[in-house]
Formats: C-alpha cells, structure tokens, sequence
C-alpha cells in the first residue's frame, strides 16, 4: 500500500495502539509501553495495555559509556552503534507486542526517542555559524524496517533548529496529562538528569515552565558504579544512602555548582554531571575520609536539594502538587528526602497515583508527542525550550 495515504488513514481512526520506546541519559535499558490513545491534543485520553523494561545487554551497556566520553567516543564506533541500538530497540518494540499478546499489524505507529549520547545545549560559534546540538542514536529506519510499524522519532533536532535547546521535551505531553483547573502542578521526572514541568492552575500551555532541575540518579548511579569496579550499578531502593550521613560540607560544595545558578530555560547532561564531574567529587570526599555510604547519602540528598532549590529560586510559587516519576522514585532514600525538602509546602504525588507507572511515563509522553506529530500538531513548548517558535517535532518514517 501507498505508504503516506497510510499514514493518513492512521491519522483518521478514533483509536490508535501506539507503541514508546524510551532510553534516558541513565542508559539502563529500553522503557517500553503498549498504549491505547484515543482522540488528540487535550481530548487525549489513553489506556496502558503493557509496559516492561529491556536491559541493554552488559556489552552494549559499556559500548555506549565508551561512546559518552569525548576521549573514548570514536567516529566509526558512534556510526555502528547508531545501527546496532536500531536493532535492539527494533528487538525491544517486537518483544513488548510478543508479550501483551498482539501482532504487529495491531500497533499503529512506535514512537521512538533514541539513546542520547551528546547534548551540547550551549551556543558555540563553530568557524562563523552559531550552533547547539544534540545526538540521540538508534537508527529509526531500522525500526521501521524491522517491525514494519510507521515510526515517528527523533524529537529533539526540530525544536534546536528553531532556536531551542531541544529539551525538555515532556512539556507538552505533561500538559495534556497533568493540567489541572484548581492545582498547580510540578512533574518532576528523576532519569538519569531530573527535570520539572510547571504548570499553573488552569493556565495555557504558555504558561508552563520547565527545564532541567540538575542531576536525578546520574551521580548517584555514577559513584556506586565507580566506588564498586563496576560491581553495582545504581542504589537499589536507597538501601546504601540511608546507611549514611549527609556531609552539609561536600553538600555545600555541591551546591555551588555554576549550573544551578543558570536561569531557564536551561538543560544539562553528562558533560556537567558525568564522569569527569563525578570523580572530582569521588576525589575530594575521599579527602574528607567520607566512606560511600556517607558520600551516596549525600549525593542522594543534593539530589532532592536541587530539585527543591530550583523550585524556590525559578518557579513563581512552589506549586500545590508535585508529581514523581522516572526511575528516581523508586529510591526510597531520595523520596525521603524530597519529603524533607519541600514535604511542607507540596503535596507529593507518584505517578502511579495517577495511573501512569514510573517506568511507562517517559514512554508514554513520546506516544504523545508521536501521536500529536501525526495529526499535525506543533508539539514543542517554547517557553520551556527557549525555542523562537512552535514547530513539529518528530520525524516520520513509514512503515510497510
Ligand atoms: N528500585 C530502585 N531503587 C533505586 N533506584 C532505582 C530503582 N529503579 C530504578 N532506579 C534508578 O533509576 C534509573 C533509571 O531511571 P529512568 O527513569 O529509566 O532514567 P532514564 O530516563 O535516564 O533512563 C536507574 O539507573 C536507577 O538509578
Ligand atoms: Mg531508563
């Protein structure tokens, strides 16, 4: 059949079974969810079917790590691996749909977000041209290619084109399922990097606020990493944090850190909170004769600090509701102290509590995002992204 009058009978039906595809800069694994989208824009409604997390395998894993680094990121390396995760997400998309029973000719289209290995959100002059950029991999046509689904993805360059830092991204899905006439509200994703949407009570979406609050589980995951040979990866349930003791010295220090002074609309990653940071910090706690349960105790609680600093420094209001997900909120540790943070003045939610499990969010806003680029909709939010104007965000790839 005709590939774009395809795309357009899609577009036409009521009900569409989309399939996210989700890795975050924590690049633990592919988030996957099955979900039944009817209507678009804020008639939105949807139903979870399935959800589920593939592990990147130990070898990939360290692949992309590699890629990460400036010093260990080679060309012909990030060329191959770009195919690679192609496959792997391809993989992960066909075994979600497996395992929730379907065939593939049910799901109407994937929306794929890639594995981001670079964000460079800065202008830098590069000979006489201004440039930001932003690289996320997973090559979408081999998605295509692969599942035969009608892929839509690459969110991110369309919204740096127009003058934004292509980030963050769940703004405008955050809207449709979060707004609230009488509440104001923060999401407050914890991935890898942690970042808020504002939205106030019964507000437009020009009225949303979001960005980057600094690291989510990034240094925490880092140091574990680190400090144990590579023997754990993250702080399961905050288990290793709670055995320890803030040091309000090394959190002093932390709290320095230039980003955090930076005004919206504002956007980070591994260059500010990755290796290099994370072993500066490793270094000058091991001075201070700090053992890692009192160094991840403190790094848990920078964590909730930002997260609540950045409200009280860049948000107008600390909003009435703040809604947790990503994998952060699985840390019983952070939750904890998020409480202890901002718990007075802010009622804390899960995104469970409205129906979303942690791990299905991120996927389930790219479904949004994907779903709006189908029926045409400007899907970015200047005012979180600084972008100059409203465009399309996603790249659409037919299917079969
Ligand atoms: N049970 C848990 N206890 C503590 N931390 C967890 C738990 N489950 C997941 N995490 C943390 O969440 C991270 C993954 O979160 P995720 O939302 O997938 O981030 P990203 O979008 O960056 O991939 C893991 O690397 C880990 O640090
Ligand atoms: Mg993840």
């Amino acid at each position: 059949m005709d590939p774009i009058k395809r795309i357009m009978e899609i577009r036409e039906k009521d009900e569409k079974l989309a399939l996210g595809l989700m890795s975050g800069t924590s690049a633990d694994g592919i988030s996957t969810v099955i979900v039944k989208l009817k209507g678009n824009w804020t008639e939105t409604k949807f139903k979870i079917i399935h959800y589920r997390t593939k592990k990147y395998p130990e070898k990939i894993r360290k692949e992309i790590f590699k890629i990460f680094q400036p010093e260990t990121g080679k060309v012909d390396n990030i060329c191959m691996m770009n195919f690679v995760l192609g496959e792997i997400f391809a993989e992960a998309a066909l075994e979600t749909i497996d395992e929730a029973g379907l065939k593939r000719t049910e799901i109407d289209f994937i929306a794929s977000h890639g594995q981001t290995i670079h964000h460079m959100p800065k202008m830098k002059k590069i000979y006489t041209y201004m440039a930001r950029s932003t690289l996320q991999i997973g090559e979408p046509s081999i998605i295509a290619e692969r599942t035969g689904i009608l892929t839509i993805a690459d969110f991110r360059p369309r919204d740096i084109a127009a003058g934004g830092e292509g980030a963050p991204i769940s703004a405008y899905a955050d809207y449709i399922l979060f707004r609230s006439k009488t509440k104001s509200r923060a999401v407050q994703n914890i991935g890898g990097i942690a970042n808020v949407t504002y939205i106030p009570r019964n507000s437009k979406p020009e009225g949303i606020i979001a960005f980057d609050t600094g690291p989510g589980n990034m240094m925490i995951d880092g140091i574990i990493e680190y400090l144990t040979r590579g023997k754990m990866t993250f702080d399961e349930n905050g288990k290793i944090a709670a055995r320890g003791k803030v040091n309000c010295k090394l959190l002093e220090y932390l709290m320095e850190h230039p980003y955090l002074k930076r005004k919206p609309p504002k956007t980070t990653g591994r260059r500010e909170f990755g290796r290099k940071y994370i072993i500066k910090v490793v270094k000058r706690a091991e001075k201070m004769n700090l053992n890692l349960e009192d160094i991840l105790a403190t790094i848990t609680k920078y964590t909730a600090k930002t997260i609540a600093e950045s409200y009280r420094r860049y948000l107008p209001e600390i909003p009435d509701e703040t809604i947790i997900g990503g994998g952060g909120s699985h840390n019983k540790t952070l939750m904890k102290m998020l409480e202890e943070e901002i718990g007075d003045e802010t009622r804390i939610f899960r995104h469970e509590d409205f129906g979303i499990p942690a791990q299905a969010k991120e996927p389930l806003i790219l479904t949004i995002l994907a779903n709006e680029a189908i029926h045409g909709h400007f899907n970015n939010i200047p005012s979180a992204t600084g972008a100059k104007r409203k465009v399309l965000m996603g790249k659409i790839i037919p299917g079969r």
